[in-house]
């Protein structure tokens, strides 16, 4: 069996006391990030939750260090990873220089924190994985606002289980830095192309113009404390229903539903593709809060999405994890 090779930074990461694994260990399987992508991509192969939460925490590990991917990583190591990146903004003691994992780590915080929400990441991904989408040829999906390019890859197994035979899987991404590093991942992987662009802007979809569109993943959902318009999420959807007109309506979307409050009257919103998502004309001009979103059929607050997940993780491992909403 290969075991991935001691990694710079990693002398520093040792130094880090704890023995509390990042998933229960039961779950945990001696395989490489590559041969479980391989096997989820696999129609036959169930989707346990199991199996997702290692994708996600293999993959999480393969974001700072992309030359694990055919390895075997223990556990342990994958643990050690989550603690370090738990104390990123920590203060070095003596005012040591960080090593060069935090350092990378630094760099690609915001896509390390999405996957670090390792219930909320697993729920999402799988519930990507478990769609089952009109039989075509081709498949063209775009993930927007890739970051960690996790959903892009959930994209890419699906579309596989789906059996097209032509896939297209698209990451946009309008911030630099996790454009590049999710690019560079994606094309190691192959499981997507991603481009830095702005989902808010139509030339970005011009050159899929007139093409069926299979599926669309939009996390571009601002917090529960938060306005609904801090992120770009009906601006986006705005845009890609003027590009791509009625025809959209029949494709599908993460999240199929997103319900967002209005507190002055008291009421819940549903923006979702018949209304392509924009509220209705009554609450045009509401303000409103993400609140909630339709998945896997269900209706779920956003703050409480993936707490069926939570048996997973052991108790003392919860202070590594992050929070997505
Ligand atoms: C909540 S994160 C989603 C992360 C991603 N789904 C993941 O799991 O890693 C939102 C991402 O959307 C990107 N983003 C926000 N507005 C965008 C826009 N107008 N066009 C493209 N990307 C955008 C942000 O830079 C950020 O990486």
């Amino acid at each position: 069996m290969n075991t991935a090779r001691a990694y710079n930074g990693l002398e520093l990461l040792r130094l880090i006391p704890g023995n509390e694994e990042i998933i229960e260990p039961h779950l945990h399987t001696p395989t490489s990030l590559i041969r479980d992508i391989d096997r989820l991509c696999t129609p036959s192969t169930p989707i346990t939750d199991g199996a997702v939460l290692n994708l996600v925490i293999k993959y999480f590990f393969a974001y700072v260090h992309p030359s694990s991917c055919p390895h075997v990583v223990r556990l342990e190591e994958i643990t050690r990873l989550f603690q370090a990146f738990s104390q990123l903004n920590d203060k070095t003691p003596g005012g040591r220089p960080r090593s060069r994992t935090m350092q990378l780590m630094k760099q690609v915080e915001f896509g390390l924190r999405m996957l670090a929400d390792v219930p909320k990441t697993a729920r999402i991904v799988r519930s990507i994985i478990r769609r089952n989408l009109p039989p075509s040829e081709s498949f063209l999906g775009f993930d927007i606002g890739t970051g960690s390019g996790i959903l892009l890859l959930a994209m890419y197994i699906m579309a596989r289980r789906n059996g097209f035979e032509k896939i297209e899987n698209i990451g946009l991404e309008v911030e630099d830095t996790a454009a590049r590093r999710t690019r560079s991942l994606a094309a190691r992987l192959e499981f997507g192309l991603v481009i830095k662009a702005n989902a808010k802007d139509p030339r970005t979809f011009l050159p899929y113009k007139d093409r069926k569109v299979n599926f669309v993943s939009n996390e571009t959902i601002a917090g529960v404390t938060q306005r609904l318009g801090k992120e770009d999420f009906t601006e986006i959807n705005q845009t890609l229903f003027n590009v791509f007109g009625k025809p959209l309506v029949s494709s599908a979307f993460f999240p199929e539903r997103l319900y967002a409050f209005s507190p002055k009257d008291k009421i819940s919103v549903q923006l979702e593709p018949l209304t392509r998502f924009q509220p209705l004309n009554a609450f045009s001009s509401a303000v409103l809060y993400p609140q909630g979103i339709r998945i896997e059929g269900q209706d779920v607050p956003l703050d409480r999405l993936g707490e069926d997940l939570n048996w997973a993780i052991p108790d003392s491992s919860r202070r590594y994890l992050t929070r997505r909403w």
